[in-house]
């Protein structure tokens, strides 16, 4: 996880909104919120879901569709957390499949990121301190030569531009660069996989404000392995890193700072 705020928002006592969190990865990290204290969670799912807890409050949102997003926002008012999860992965090779199936993996994962965020961002501005997290993946560094690296590299970059931008309001923009999860998304892939539990730790870097959480060099931490075994994965199908800094995860290390530097002054 990166940020370049050193000022982190409270997690306790905080109402919070995940997208799509109510399955997969975002199901993880609501529990995770809530197990820090959080008294509400919006987990926003595109059809309607039951109450399975007290503290969470489902709404129904599309991230693709502009009227959704302000409903939700209309909706929770009270946020000082959005959690950016949802996405979509639809195995597109860039050069061969149909460019509307690349158009959906972009509408949902950047424009769907981006929408949520104008969305919210008035909100954010109301509280003392907040903080914006969206979900990515070390495929915004590396490709398999797919439309969802595309997707991932284009909202790693909007992160950055929404980060200067809401910098002003103290909201705390930060990117969770994720390697394999145990998600119905990798069911059919070989590979070590992080368990969304562990990942959800980074939530860490919400209360802290600090560059914490998987994806530092910690060769016992299973993300680190589940990384490696996305680098294996990518050797195995003779895919190429984009550039010598993303080949190691100190090269990971290394790029974070330079990003981290570039945005702190
Ligand atoms: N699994 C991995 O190994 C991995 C690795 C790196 C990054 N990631 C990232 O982690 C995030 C979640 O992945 P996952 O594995 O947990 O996937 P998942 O189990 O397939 O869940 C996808 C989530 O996105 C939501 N979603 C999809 N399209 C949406 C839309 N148009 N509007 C609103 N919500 C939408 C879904 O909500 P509903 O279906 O309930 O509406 C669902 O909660 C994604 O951003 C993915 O890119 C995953």
């Amino acid at each position: 996880m990166t940020t370049t705020s050193l000022q982190g928002t409270p997690i306790d006592g905080a109402v919070a909104l995940v997208t799509g969190g109510d399955r997969g990865f975002g199901r993880a990290l609501v529990d995770e919120l809530l197990r820090r204290g959080a008294t509400k969670i919006h987990a926003t799912s595109r059809s309607p879901q039951p109450r399975r807890d007290e503290r969470i409050v489902p709404i129904v949102l599309d991230v693709t569709d502009e009227a959704s997003a302000t409903a939700a926002a209309q909706a929770a008012h009270d946020v000082s957390i959005i959690v950016n999860h949802a996405g979509i992965a639809l195995g597109t090779p860039v050069l061969e499949a149909p460019i509307d199936r690349i158009r959906e993996e972009l509408e949902t994962n950047l424009f769907g990121t981006i929408r949520v965020t104008r969305a919210f961002a008035p909100v954010l501005a109301t509280q003392s301190r907040s903080a914006l997290v969206n979900v990515l993946s070390v495929l915004s560094w590396l490709s398999m030569g797919t439309g969802y690296d595309v997707s991932k590299a284009a909202a790693w970059s909007a992160t950055n531009s929404i980060r200067v931008r809401l910098r002003d309001q103290r909201t705390t923009v930060t990117a969770l660069h994720v390697a394999y999860m145990n998600t119905e998304t990798t069911a059919g892939i070989k590979a070590p996989k992080a368990d969304p539990s562990d990942i959800a730790s980074a939530a860490d870097a919400i209360a802290s404000g600090a560059l914490r959480g998987p994806g530092r060099r910690d060769d016992k931490d299973d993300q680190l392995k589940a990384l490696r075994g996305s680098q294996r994965t990518l050797r195995g199908m003779r895919c190429q890193t984009i550039n010598r800094e993303t080949r190691t995860q100190t090269g990971y290390t290394t790029i974070l700072r330079r990003g981290r530097r570039r945005l702190q002054d």
